[in-house]
């Protein structure tokens, strides 16, 4: 039986329009972002329609229609997650990447006592396959600090390699934030015994959830981590919204981010006090339609079920593994089976740039990433400074698989390596 879309093409408008002078879109760079569908544009574009308005500020009609409307989604996200805390614990941003920055600008400013103050001798566990939005802003919070970062290196498949967990995680880690699926190799980690340990040593674990949140259930409790970051364009929703999902005595403990409107509790004119959380850490008007439009998204993404979405991934990866392994002379970065790897395959292909794969695989329709995919040290780590990636979401099919792996052959015998 052949692969068919988990999701219906005809709900995402723009697979109506074709690509390369009149060929199908096929489009495979979903690990940088997701299409969307017809609902989550209307959705968007009804607040503004109707009810548009500034959030918790108003009396009137609108406001309170527009308040309903983005905290809804608010409760939409923690019922996604499975928040135990419920919509308290969820976080408006504008990206995963604001989330991260968030945490590691507040718990640098944390006051001494606070148990986020990190000092010299303090430790924060990465891993060689971060994101640089996972990776920076630790780096950054170090340098402020004086607390050290060290990492979990890669097995030569592209795994975590946990052999040193117990001399990474010590009593000084204060931090471990990881990846849950790489966004280049797609590999999924193994959470639980990592966070395991950072829970006996009494460290936090702040997880990058953005490469598995679109594509699996998740469950924060069941996850067992303190915070977890993941953005809404990449599960089908707007751009300009991202969520920070944290345990509410975690969030209650961090000093607030940005300062301004709706953050507060009581102003003087020399000193302000904080509103709860989430308000704590939403000053100004927040991205609103971008809110409810990432409400829709996961609910429709709910509809077709987040197991189904995952088995869908895992059989089409197995299906383009398997397609791939055909081709002569690629090399598949990452692991080469689905055991604990989604729908994120990168390649090299031996004498032809990456960037030339990806151009002329864009003049078959066919649409992938190429480069470093913001994960150097992890690119350096495995000896592919650049790779050319596909990443599969719901609306592939095994057609697409199959047009990818020709149009590799095509470049292939366009560049006189076949
Ligand atoms: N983080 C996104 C990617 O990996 C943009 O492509």
């Amino acid at each position: 039986m052949s692969l068919t879309a988990l999701a219906m093409r005809e709900d995402f408008p723009i697979f109506l329009r074709t690509v390369a002078e009149g060929k199908k879109l096929v489009y495979l760079d979903n690990g940088a972002t997701s299409q969307k569908p017809l609902c989550v544009i209307e959705s968007e574009s009804n607040f503004y329609k109707l009810h548009n308005a500034a959030v918790h500020r108003g009396a009137h009609q609108l406001a309170q229609e527009a308040t309903e409307a983005y905290e809804s989604a608010r409760a939409i996200v923690a019922d996604f997650l499975t928040a135990p805390g419920g919509a308290d614990e969820i976080i408006f941003t504008k990206s995963a990447t604001e989330s991260l920055n968030l945490l590691a600008y507040t718990m640098g400013n944390a006051p001494s006592g606070n148990r986020f103050a990190l000092s010299v001798g303090d430790r924060i566990v990465v891993s060689e396959m971060e994101h640089h939005a996972n990776l920076i802003p630790w780096q950054q919070l170090c340098a402020r600090t004086g607390a050290e970062l060290v990492w979990f290196g890669l097995t030569p498949e592209g795994r975590l390699d946990l052999s040193s967990i117990d001399d990474l995680i010590s009593t000084r880690t204060k931090i471990v934030a990881i990846t849950h699926q790489s966004n280049v190799l797609g590999t999924i980690n193994p959470l639980d015994a990592i966070v395991d340990r950072a829970h006996k040593v009494g460290a936090v674990v702040v997880l990058d959830a953005c490469q598995s949140v679109p594509h699996m259930a998740i469950d924060v409790t069941a996850l067992d981590v303190d915070f977890l970051v993941f953005s809404g364009h990449k599960a089908l929703g707007p751009t300009g919204i991202g969520i920070l999902w944290g345990r509410m005595h975690l969030l209650d403990e961090l000093p607030p981010f940005l300062f301004g409107g709706s953050m507060i509790e009581n102003v003087t004119m020399t000193s302000a006090t904080w509103a709860a959380v989430p308000a704590k850490f939403e000053a100004g008007v927040p991205n609103m339609a971008q809110a409810v439009g990432l409400g829709t998204a996961l609910q429709y993404l709910s509809g077709i079920g987040m197991d189904n979405v995952h088995h869908h991934e895992i059989a089409l990866t197995s299906y383009l593994l398997n397609e791939l392994s055909r081709v002569p002379d690629i090399r598949i970065v990452g692991p080469t089976n689905t055991q604990s790897r989604g729908g994120t395959i990168s390649f090299t292909i031996k004498d032809i740039h990456p960037h030339d794969v990806g151009q002329y695989l864009d003049s078959q329709g066919v649409v992938v990433r190429t480069g470093h995919h913001c994960a150097w040290p992890l690119a350096r780590s495995l000896k592919a400074p650049a790779s050319t990636r596909a990443s599969l979401y719901i609306y592939n099919d095994e057609k697409d698989c199959d047009a990818l792996v020709d149009a590799i052959l095509g470049a292939q015998k366009y560049f006189g390596r076949l």
